[in-house]
């Protein structure tokens, strides 16, 4: 029996546009050894269409996308358009009014991916992180006074609920018991002294109800050295939304390139879509030359087909990618080979 996806693409600007083709073509490739097939609208909602438009998407977009099965976007963000009204006005309401309170970003040292560290081999190298992404730190509590006077000033609230610290601990455990059975918390309970100390109590609660996993908690300015030191002693890591945010950048740079990170913003009780999403940006730098490397969405469109109930299928896709990696005949310029966006993805669709 074959089942049909609707997807949400939003390409986004830059790269963004550049990556999302062969992330659909290798949906389409391994759907059709499985009886998947994907139905895909697009969105050309980004910071082009804020310069035509006055704003990142339509005032009802959130409504056109509501019923998708999940959302595939690129990426956001372009010189002229702040970064802050870029974010705020596209990505931050998809991931809240959906529920994406879970920002999952996976790391693996894959062989053919040379790591700057010389200490972090493949295979030895797999950790997640489980970023907060609805609360936290990220908050639109606050505000400026006196502005261009000698007095001027700026406040922003963090925001902390119990609800909020429990469900994404209790992410954390659960996937940890499906992996190594390790979770470290980031915290800095030592300097941030309400809302850390808040966070290391509702973890360490949540601990108790997942009696099989080990805890360590962690000041994040050692963990972010340690992220460095031993990468390999990292099973789940579990951290707010400005720390995770931090840390797994650190961690796609300690796995050998920012191109190939993936990422799903993830609504676990499915009453509204996730999203997936390399963890790159736009790269205005190499923008329309065909350099970016589409790994990063394509991973991202493996997590996606695991989210809709194709682990197998999403295992094909990442078998495929390590192989072509190892292989290291056909890399792109930031991995240090050659090959640009579409021969790269090329090679990976005949090898699908
Ligand atoms: P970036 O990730 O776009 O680029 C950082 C560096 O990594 C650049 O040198 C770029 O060429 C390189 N790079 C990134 N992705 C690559 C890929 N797939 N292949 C090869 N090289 C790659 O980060 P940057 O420069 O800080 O931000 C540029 C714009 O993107 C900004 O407007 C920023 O706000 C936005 N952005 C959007 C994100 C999103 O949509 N989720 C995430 C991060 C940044
Ligand atoms: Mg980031």
């Amino acid at each position: 029996m074959s089942t049909t996806h609707r997807i949400a693409l939003i390409p986004g600007d830059g790269i963004g546009q550049e990556v999302i083709p062969p992330a659909t073509a290798v949906l389409d490739a391994v759907g059709r050894r499985h009886g998947i097939s994907f139905a895909y609208d697009e969105f050309d909602w980004s910071c082009e269409r804020h310069a035509h438009e006055g704003a990142m998407m339509p005032a009802d977009g959130l409504d056109r996308i509501r019923t998708h099965d999940a959302i595939l976007l690129g990426a956001v963000g372009w010189p002229g358009v702040p970064d802050h009204v870029s974010l705020w006005g596209l990505l931050i309401p998809i991931r809240r009014a959906f529920a994406q309170y879970v920002n999952l970003r996976p790391i693996a040292v894959l062989e053919g991916v040379p790591s700057p560290l010389s200490g972090a081999r493949p295979g030895e190298v797999d950790f997640v992180v489980v970023r907060e992404n609805a609360e936290g730190e990220y908050s639109e509590i606050g505000g400026r006074m006196n502005r261009g006077l000698p007095s001027e000033l700026a406040v922003q609230e963090a925001v902390f609920t119990r609800a909020g610290v429990a469900r994404i601990a209790d992410y954390a455990f659960t996937l940890a018991e499906s992996r190594r059975k390790h979770v470290t918390s980031a915290t800095k309970s030592n300097g941030i002294v309400h809302t850390m100390p808040f966070w290391d109590e509702v973890v360490g609660e949540r601990a108790a109800a997942h009696p099989g996993v080990e805890l360590r908690s962690e000041h994040i300015d050692a963990l972010a050295a340690k992220l460095v030191l031993q990468p390999q002693n990292f099973d789940v890591i579990v951290a707010s939304n400005l720390f995770g945010d931090i840390l797994s950048d650190l961690a796609a740079a300690v796995a050998g390139s920012i191109g190939i990170a993936p990422s799903g913003n993830l609504n676990p009780e499915r009453e509204f879509p996730s999203m997936f999403e390399p963890v790159h940006g736009s790269a205005p730098d190499i923008a329309g030359k065909d350099l970016a490397n589409p790994l990063g969405a394509i991973w991202s469109a493996s997590m996606l087909l695991d989210h809709l109930g194709h682990p197998e299928a999403g295992a094909e896709v990442l078998d495929a990618v390590r192989a072509q990696l190892a292989e290291g005949r056909v890399r792109t310029r930031d991995m240090g080979g050659t090959a640009g966006t579409a021969e790269f993805t090329r090679a990976l669709l005949e090898r699908l």
